[in-house]
């Protein structure tokens, strides 16, 4: 599973994975990052050689990071709004050396999707509506934004072809438009796996 090149210890469990970044990253890690079992279901439904598979919200870049390294033949691709954050993401990425792995600085409202194949989503928005899971406070949010941002997604998603595969990690159902089908949530009632019809 692994290349010879990559330093296997960090993927051993995630107190390991999460030495990648300081001190006050790690103490987010178990409220807002993926946890490597997570990564690696989550990836094994996305991954096909070849495919570019979009974290929407990438933060640290765990879950891209992660499912890079699983999976090198697929190339992962996360776009982040905090600087801070990208900043850590590409540090963690350069230091595992994983070259399939890709990360933006940015809204997700200003990408361009149609270069992308299939999506990963934790529940990116959720800050807006609950003070207390904030990240920190170097970006605005508001119900306002928790809106716009969701029917934004909504709609993107809408418009994917079919066959375009979907994973969800404590998003509400509410967020995927009707044309997906849930295909598996077995691993956890959280992490579901679509595809869009
Ligand atoms: C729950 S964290 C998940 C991080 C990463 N996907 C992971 O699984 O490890 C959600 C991330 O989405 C980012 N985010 C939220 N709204 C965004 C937006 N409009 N544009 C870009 N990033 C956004 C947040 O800053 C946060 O880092």
């Amino acid at each position: 599973m692994y290349s010879d090149t990559i330093n296997i210890s960090y993927f051993r469990k995630d107190a390991a994975f999460d030495t990648l970044y300081p001190q006050h990253i790690r103490e987010l890690s178990q409220m807002h990052w993926t946890a490597l079992d997570i990564a690696l279901e989550a990836s094994n439904y996305l991954a096909s050689p070849g495919a570019r598979v979009l974290d929407i919200g990438s933060g640290v870049g765990k879950f891209c990071i992660a499912a890079g390294v699983y999976h090198p033949n697929t190339d992962f691709f996360g776009i982040e709004q905090r600087k801070e954050l990208f900043h850590h993401a590409q540090v963690a990425q350069e230091q595992v050396g994983a070259d399939n792995v890709h990360f933006s600085h940015g809204n997700l409202t200003e990408l361009d999707y149609d270069h992308y194949d299939h999506f990963y989503f934790y529940n990116s928005f959720y800050e807006n509506i609950e003070p207390g899971s904030r990240i920190d406070y170097s970006v605005r949010t508001s119900f306002e934004l928790y809106n716009h941002y969701t029917e934004f997604i909504h709609d993107m998603l809408s418009s994917r072809q079919a066959g375009t595969r979907l994973v969800t990690y404590h998003a509400p159902d509410k967020q995927i438009p009707a044309s997906y089908q849930l295909v598996d949530n077995s691993y956890s009632r959280v992490l579901k796996m679509w595809v869009k019809g």
